[in-house]
């Protein structure tokens, strides 16, 4: 196997504009290699490709890229730059083509992932919608990376995450953040439940609100319906109840 401080020497000593798109700063490439090096990496993703995936080609034993190389016709060469690179280990490689806004939702995973980088289109909402299709996958323990959270958007997601109990800020290296996963129960990807994510309940003020329309984020002490109630938001609930006559 190859020596991965010899591989990062080499990868760092690549221009930064090797491919059009630009790459990760070296103190990030020497972050990835010191925080994930020392992990096991069974299954990881990154979203966007480039110098980083010459580093996960090596640190991962399964290492999916969703990626593109050109837009509309104008080449990036962001993938083809990779395959050509003698520093890129291709067997650890699965190369998913193609913008991440369709081909992420459509990706069936099979296994928890250790490492996930978002770093494809920046555009809002596309990180987010990226970080909605891999957070389910991530494993306790496993490391979040998220790029350029100098771009307003990605900034505002960063802060999201800061905030919530499934990911720990490890560190901010450049314009990187580095999380970890918690094990703190995941975040249903298929119901509501803003009012229990730390983000809006420490913004959420229910001074010029009705009580009636505060959340309700204690936990909920009585039988299965009512429990259920407890999910939908009040407002919601509430209209719900005047259409639904009361059966009990
Ligand atoms: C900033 S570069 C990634 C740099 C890389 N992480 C590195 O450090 O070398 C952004 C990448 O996202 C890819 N990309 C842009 N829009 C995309 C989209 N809609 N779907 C998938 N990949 C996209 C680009 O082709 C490029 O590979």
């Amino acid at each position: 196997m190859a020596d991965i401080q010899e591989i990062l020497d080499q990868v760092e000593q690549l221009p930064h504009d090797w491919h059009i798109c630009g790459s990760m700063s070296k103190q990030c490439l020497r972050a990835i290699v010191r925080l994930a090096g020392g992990r096991k990496i069974h299954h990881s993703v990154e979203t966007g490709s480039g110098k980083t995936t010459l580093l996960f080609s090596h640190l991962s034993e399964d290492h999916k890229v969703f990626s593109l190389n050109d837009f509309a016709g104008a080449v990036n060469g962001s993938i083809s730059c990779v395959k050509d690179s003698p520093l890129f280990n291709g067997a650890t490689v699965e190369w998913i083509e193609g913008p991440t806004q369709r081909t992420l939702p459509k990706y069936e995973f099979q296994h928890k992932l250790q490492l996930a980088l978002i770093d494809g289109p920046h555009g809002y909402p596309f990180p987010d919608m990226e970080y909605y299709y891999l957070y389910p996958h991530l494993d306790e323990g496993a490391l979040l990376i998220v790029d350029d959270i100098h771009i307003a958007t990605i900034g505002h997601l960063f802060d999201f995450l800061k905030e919530d109990d499934m990911f720990r800020l490890l560190e901010v290296v450049d314009k990187t953040a580095f999380f970890e996963r918690t094990a703190a129960p995941l975040f249903d990807p298929y119901m509501d439940g803003w009012w229990q994510q730390n983000y809006n309940t420490r913004r959420f003020s229910t001074e010029n609100t009705s009580d009636a329309s505060a959340p309700r984020v204690a936990p909920y002490r009585g039988n299965v319906m009512k429990r259920a109630e407890n999910l939908i938001w009040g407002p919601v609930r509430r209209r719900l109840r005047q259409m639904i006559p009361k059966s009990r």
